[in-house]
């Protein structure tokens, strides 16, 4: 999947047959665009945009997770999956108020804090979901062509399902 810069988004071109490594590929994404935005450096227009990117792409990757991926997996370990999702709705608060700030020590702080809720959130899922996952015999390909088809619809009408206040 690409998001470019100027909010015009593409279809997800990763396989849908292994939605868990397509996921993976998002995470790694997201946490080098947080790197670029911490390090510094840029000049603010280019932290602004690369800010207003990572919210996309947080906003998009959860839409699809809630919609799809999380109903679909949570009979592997209900709690777990409850636990995920509670660590969306505390991601989302934090994206919501950075979404109301002027830039500055303030929000640089916040964006701190997001990537590190982030990064915690990154290893419940990968360290734990994924691995569950890994060794159940859940029919993976096909829940990664129905996340595939919910990505595509929502670009396709051009749903704001990833936007601030909306649930997938
Ligand atoms: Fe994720
Ligand atoms: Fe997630």
């Amino acid at each position: 999947m690409v998001i470019k810069l100027d909010e015009q988004i593409e279809a997800w071109e990763l396989p849908a047959d292994h939605p868990v490594d397509a996921l993976k590929e998002e995470h790694e994404l997201v946490q080098q665009l947080f790197d670029r935005y911490l390090e510094g450096g840029q000049d603010s227009k280019e932290r602004k945009d690369i800010g207003r990117e990572i919210l996309m792409r947080l906003d998009m990757h959860m839409a699809v997770e809630e919609g799809v991926f999380y109903p679909r997996v949570r009979e592997v370990d209900a709690p777990l999956v409850d636990q995920c999702d509670a660590e969306h709705q505390a991601a989302k608060e934090l994206m919501e108020q950075i979404r109301g700030m002027e830039d500055g020590d303030v929000k640089l702080r916040m964006f701190r804090q997001l990537a590190d809720a982030i990064e915690s959130h990154i290893n419940t899922e990968e360290k734990q979901l994924f691995t569950k996952l890994e060794n159940s015999d859940i029919d993976l390909a096909d829940i990664g062509a129905d996340m595939q088809a919910f990505e595509a619809s929502m670009i396709a009408t051009q749903t704001p399902a990833w936007q601030p206040g909306a649930r997938g």
